[in-house]
């Protein structure tokens, strides 16, 4: 019992928990996860797994994303991304509801399926029927020779190493490394993404592994003191637009995992359909604006938000004046292209609800009823 116990401290590096030693390891696993394919100097993605059967990527007539949690929210963003600069319509699945409704696939549909485990029965059954019906199928997996890893005509692994925390961190911004670095590399294959706006975007992934360790250090305490008036919270809303809708999703999705507060995430403008009749003054409203991301609109958002006296927690760029004025709590992240902001605003949420969670005394890094890997339906 003692040896164990010591091992795992060993293996959670000083760190609390494993959730917390994930969060921290982002910057090291998403540049592993670029690492030998963003070549930034000779200005290439380099990607076996698309390259060699790019001809199927350039003739698809859609791609289909299937995905369960987390890696559902990964592939959302994923269809933000490869719908804007590879101009090829994407739709995205939970694969439970996917295998089980009948759904059209052909010859000529790219099915790619995200799963840190590459083991969860869902995905593995619908990624079966989409290749009886004839369509490539593609693997995001972290898990090396995984079931998903294994049955993929081919694939791409996010080099993240192993995620132990049932809630899932550091893959997930692996997964959406992986997600931009197709998008791009379809895109300038296609020609729907010219050269100087690709040099420009892959010069600022490259930046990203910073931009994570900046945010780590400058948020890490902020996220803590924000946690500590939340303790007694029942209900959260965490609310983006564009690519930050899928990051609002995902922020609620991590709160209600590990600290068992509800939580939802909706779009920002779809707040006035029914979400906005929760607010009052009891309610804390997550709210993800970055500048280069429909800034105005949210900006509209948040004084609707503050007329109703909810408590408004922001993640600005810093320097921000216009939503930091109305908040009562401000996260600061810096500044990056639109695609690039779910990476970076996710970091301080996941923060966010591990302290939230530990400080109400939860199990993180093993929630009670979730599994790591659901291998059954
Ligand atoms: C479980 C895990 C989640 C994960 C989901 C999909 O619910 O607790 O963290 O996002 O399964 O898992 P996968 O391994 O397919 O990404």
């Amino acid at each position: 019992q003692e040896l164990k116990l010591s091992l795992e401290q060993i293996e959670k590096g000083g760190y609390e928990h494993f959730m917390l030693k994930e969060i921290f390891e982002q910057p090291k696993s998403v540049h592993d996860t670029m690492r030998g394919r963003l070549l930034l100097d000779e200005g290439v993605i380099k990607m076996a797994g698309i390259w060699d059967h790019v001809e199927r990527f350039k003739n698809a007539n859609r791609i289909i994303i299937i995905a369960c949690g987390t890696s559902w929210h990964a592939g959302l963003i994923g269809e933000y991304l490869i719908e804007e600069y590879a101009r090829i319509p994407v739709e995205v699945e939970y694969a439970s509801e996917f295998r089980y409704r009948n759904p059209i696939i052909t010859d000529k549909d790219v099915v790619i399926a995200i799963s840190q485990s590459g083991e969860t029965a869902d995905t593995m059954a619908a990624l079966k029927l989409a290749k009886e019906k004839g369509a490539f199928i593609y693997g995001i997996c972290n898990v090396v020779d995984s079931s998903i890893a294994r049955i993929t005509d081919a694939g791409s692994y996010t080099h993240a190493g192993p995620e132990i925390g049932v809630a899932s961190t550091k893959a997930f911004t692996a997964q959406l490394t992986i997600l931009t670095l197709i998008a791009f590399k379809l895109g300038k294959h296609n020609g729907n993404l010219g050269n100087a706006e690709f040099m420009s975007l892959i010069a600022e992934l490259d930046a990203i592994p910073k931009k994570i360790e900046e945010v780590l250090n400058t948020t890490h305490e902020l996220t803590q003191n924000i946690a500590k008036d939340f303790v007694k919270a029942t209900n959260f809303l965490y609310l983006g637009r564009g690519y930050n809708y899928p990051a609002a999703l995902e922020g609620a999705l991590k709160l209600k995992e590990i600290s068992y507060i509800h939580a939802e995430g909706y779009p920002a403008a779809e707040m006035k359909h029914g979400p906005i009749a929760l607010i009052d003054e009891n309610m804390p409203i997550v709210i993800i604006a970055p500048k280069k991301g429909h800034y105005d609109k949210i900006v509209s958002n948040v004084q609707e938000i503050k007329a109703r006296k909810g408590k408004i927690i922001a993640v600005v760029n810093k320097g921000d004046r216009q939503v930091s004025e109305m908040a009562d709590y401000v996260i600061e992240i810096p500044e990056t292209s639109e695609c690039f902001s779910p990476i970076v605003a996710s970091v301080p949420l996941q923060l966010l609800a591990y302290y939230i969670a530990v400080y109400r005394g939860a199990n993180v890094d093993q929630p009670r009823n979730l599994a790591k890997s659901v291998t059954v339906e």
